[in-house]
């Protein structure tokens, strides 16, 4: 078998004095790993961090790594990675295996590693260096780039936090032949989220390959999690600390996700973040055509590939036992994860096939379409 090509591509290629982030997608990018990393890194020691569950179903890679890490540090698995306490047993186990200050991290996990190992390598000894590996679809197509890290509190999901761009980011497809059905999923929800707001071309390559599957379409997978990559990188160019309102349109559907996993984890349940993205684009959806911002052909489209990829109508269809929200604790909830407290939230809307727009709502108004859209009220 012939191995496919690898896509490479840095952002930010036109500010040297600020470097981006270096790419590599493909399958087999992995087993180049280590001669990439002594390319971004030469001659730096390193050490691996790597979620416990990808650790155990990987072993046999990461034993025949080319070039041994310093220290290896199992997290983990997922969200319990993110926490201050795993913070700071990673610090401490950094200083007491020497990793020095012209060190730098690898992280080998889903979104959750990334966001723990790359604020790690922001803080370790004033900031190292990170190089990332994402394992889960969702970290392929949306986590690992764009610089944002951090961690949880008991009071809330990533509230504290740093921008450290990785310098490397290496994505194998392979990786997600062992990423549980429900994870992978949830990553398509947020590939989704690209093709209704922000690309023709992944729309209609999608509304082709409904049937996407982790083992056997690799590299269909590979050209897909590139496509997002390149357009979430193009947006976080124009706007990296998220100033100018650009930044903010790769929002497109997340407002109602939060709200939804928020209301969800009160109640203990998990609704994961891709599916809640994917009913936030619901939402988002039937407010432009409310609004008369799309037309009849591009809204029915955009439904029909949600449909087409089984991206659930109701939450309900994937958490049986969750309540129904009442207008003013969606409202609540809304007006939260705007983290100011004014009356108007700021809300992405698709306005053609590819295409969104940032307007705005009140949060009332807008607990009132989600429920509309997704509770049958
Ligand atoms: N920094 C950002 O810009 C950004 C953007 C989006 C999401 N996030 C963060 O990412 C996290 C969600 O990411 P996620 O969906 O990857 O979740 P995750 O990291 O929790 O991984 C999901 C599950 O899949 C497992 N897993 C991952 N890859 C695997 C593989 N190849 N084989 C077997 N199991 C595998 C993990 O052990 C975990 O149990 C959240 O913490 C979210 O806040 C960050
Ligand atoms: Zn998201």
């Amino acid at each position: 078998m012939t191995q496919p090509a690898l896509l490479r591509f840095q952002t930010r290629p036109d500010r040297p004095e600020e470097p981006g982030t270096e790419i590599l997608i493909g399958v087999g990018a992995r087993d180049v790993l280590c001669r990439e990393l002594a390319r971004a890194f030469p001659e730096a020691p390193f050490a691996l961090l790597v979620d416990e569950q990808v650790l155990t179903a990987w072993r046999p890679w990461f034993d025949e790594l080319a070039t041994a890490p310093l220290t290896l540090l199992a997290l983990p698995a997922g969200e319990e990675a993110k926490t201050p306490e795993s913070w700071t047993y990673n610090q401490r186990a950094l200083v007491r295996a020497g990793l020095p200050r012209s060190g730098f991290l690898v992280g080998v996990g889903g979104g959750a590693t990334g966001d723990l190992c790359a604020f790690a390598a922001a803080t370790y000894h004033r900031g190292v260096g990170v190089a990332l590996v994402p394992t889960s679809l969702l970290a392929m197509v949306d986590a690992s780039l764009g610089g944002k890290c951090g961690l949880n509190l008991p009071e809330g999901k990533n509230l504290v936090g740093a921008f450290l761009d990785a310098r490397l980011l290496v994505v194998d497809p392979a990786f997600l032949s062992t990423l549980p059905p429900e994870e992978f999923r949830s990553g398509l929800g947020e590939i989704l989220k690209y093709a209704v707001g922000f690309s023709v071309d992944l729309f209609d390559l999608l509304e082709k390959h409904a049937d996407l599957n982790p083992e056997s379409e690799v590299d269909l997978l590979g050209a897909i999690v590139g496509r997002c990559l390149k357009i979430k990188a193009s947006i976080v160019e124009s706007d990296p600390k998220e100033t100018t309102g650009e930044r903010i349109r790769l929002n497109l559907g997340h407002t109602t996700a939060h709200a939804l996993e928020t209301w969800a984890a009160q109640q203990d349940l998990l609704l994961p973040h891709g599916i809640a993205v994917s009913l936030g684009l619901r939402v988002a959806l039937r407010v432009s055509q409310a609004r008369k911002l799309i037309s009849e052909q591009d809204l029915e489209r955009s439904l029909h590939l949600l449909e087409r990829f089984q991206m659930p109508r109701t939450p309900m269809q994937v958490l049986p036992t969750l309540e129904h929200p009442k207008l003013t604790d969606l409202a609540e909830l809304i007006a939260r994860d705007k983290k100011r407290g004014a009356d108007e939230v700021r809300i992405i809307l698709p306005t053609g096939r590819g295409q969104c727009e940032a307007k705005s709502s009140k949060p009332l108004a807008f607990a009132q379409d989600i429920l509309d859209t997704l509770f049958g009220d």
